[in-house]
């Protein structure tokens, strides 16, 4: 062998960067691999738009086929994103024994038990270092560095254009639509920005590092997914008040053989090591048994970044055929065999603190009627504020409690919501006060 040969599907904004990585960076990765490099083919359905780099139009084809047949090639980088054709085009470069690397979440939060069986049945390695948290070293990290430790939560800020927005609507007291609009002005947010406003984009990421740490497959659609097109710079204020940040959370936890799988608005404190990571950045918490609490963080998305880890996991591969061996390490950090099937814990059955915000008739014995009803389902309050006073105006309430079960504070709001002096419909956020 006296060089290793890479195929490039997707000529969008990574697979631009990853064209830049061999271009400014080819010398170093021969030098760190011992043999060279090369970049092959590239196949993309628009091959004529200018991308910003040179290359050689002998590479260019709009014919996937043709590179996903070409045997010279060993590596293929899958950066089209989506499910179809990605799917097909993974599946048939593992059939013709070539190992992927790939930045596609989606894909792999849907079809990765497929992808990842007909890897193992094919001995080649899938690797997705940049489907999670861009540039940060997410995954490699859990299955190789800290594979000594069981985890029993994970905690992530997991999406960058939610956290800019959430970071602007904190900053500058704007409301969701108002930074939106101007992210997407900016580039930080899609033109349809449903899949990461909504949580999507962060779900996909957080089947996949539940699956790492806890050795089983989490089905993507079981992940309870709320997102933060209804967070209000109103409560952001209230949570800062109060000392908390508001934050889109990915929480993985392990409970007595039970997942939970949640990513929602959740109130960290303020003091906390996530609350400071702001804007586009991306944030995994993780805490294993032996090595304890660690923390990593860095670009999320972009170019730059994500071709980091697209070419980390080339070469990754590549050292693994120029030294002979079989794929170093499962996909999912364990062999199929091994992988349990878990179930992930109905949120009617979750404990957590929460915020709770009223919109009520401001007059005597309204908080008594509240704090009734709350003590009726058990929820204890732990803190409350009624900030402003307008004759013949609603006037917020704001209730933070202790930990409560869900199923009893939906209930008790549902109750609170009927009586007459609520004005329109009552509001709760999650609240984690331990990251451990
Ligand atoms: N759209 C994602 C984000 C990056 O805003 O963080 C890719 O998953």
């Amino acid at each position: 062998m006296d060089k290793i040969n890479v195929g490039l599907l997707g000529f969008g904004t990574i697979g631009t960067g990853v064209v830049e990585v061999f271009q400014k960076n080819g010398d170093l990765l021969q030098e760190r691999l011992g043999l060279p490099l090369e970049l092959v083919r590239i196949a993309d359905l628009d091959i004529t738009t200018d991308r910003g780099v040179t290359v050689d139009p002998g590479l260019l084809s709009t014919d996937a086929d043709a590179l996903l047949e070409d045997p010279s090639i060993q590596v293929v980088i899958e950066l089209i994103g989506g499910y179809e054709p990605a799917r097909t085009f993974v599946l048939k470069a593992i059939s013709q024994g070539k190992h992927v690397v790939t930045a596609n979440k989606a894909l792999l939060a849907k079809h990765g038990d497929e992808i990842f069986a007909a890897a193992e049945s094919a001995g080649v390695n899938v690797m997705f270092e940049a489907a999670v948290g861009g540039g940060i070293p997410i995954i490699s990290a859990i299955k190789e560095n800290l594979c000594a430790n069981r985890f029993h939560s994970l905690f992530g800020i997991l999406n960058g254009t939610c956290n800019y927005i959430l970071t602007r609507m904190a900053d500058d007291g704007d409301d969701f639509e108002t930074v939106l609009k101007d992210a997407q002005e900016k580039g930080y947010a899609e033109a349809d920005p449903t899949f990461d406003v909504e949580g999507i984009d962060t779900a996909h990421k957080l089947a996949l590092l539940c699956g790492l740490c806890f050795g089983t497959s989490v089905d993507f659609d079981s992940i309870y997914t709320e997102g933060i097109s209804k967070v209000t710079a109103l409560d952001i204020q209230f949570a800062d008040a109060f000392g908390y940040k508001l934050k889109l959370l990915a929480i993985g936890k392990m409970d007595n053989g039970e997942i939970e799988a949640r990513v929602h608005p959740t109130m960290i404190p303020e003091s906390y090591p996530l609350a400071d990571i702001d804007g586009v950045f991306n944030a995994v918490r993780l805490v294993g048994d032996f090595v304890g609490p660690v923390l990593l963080s860095g670009h999320g998305a972009g170019s730059e970044a994500t071709a980091s880890a697209v070419m980390g996991d080339v070469v990754s591969v590549a050292r693994d055929l120029v030294t002979g061996c079989s794929p170093h390490s499962p996909a999912m950090a364990c062999p199929r065999s091994v992988v349990r099937d878990l179930s992930i814990k109905p949120m009617s059955d979750i404990v957590s603190s929460y915020y709770l915000r009223f919109f009520v008739n401001d007059q005597p014995g309204v908080l008594g009627t509240i704090t009734g009803i709350l003590g009726k389902y058990q929820i204890s309050i732990e803190s409350m504020m009624q900030p402003h006073r307008h004759e013949a105006e609603a006037v917020p309430i704001v209730l933070m409690t202790h930990e409560a079960n869900e199923s009893n504070i939906q209930a008790a709001l549902t109750e609170i919501d009927r009586q007459d002096v609520i004005q329109g419909e009552s509001l709760f956020i999650r609240i984690e006060n331990r990251l451990d």
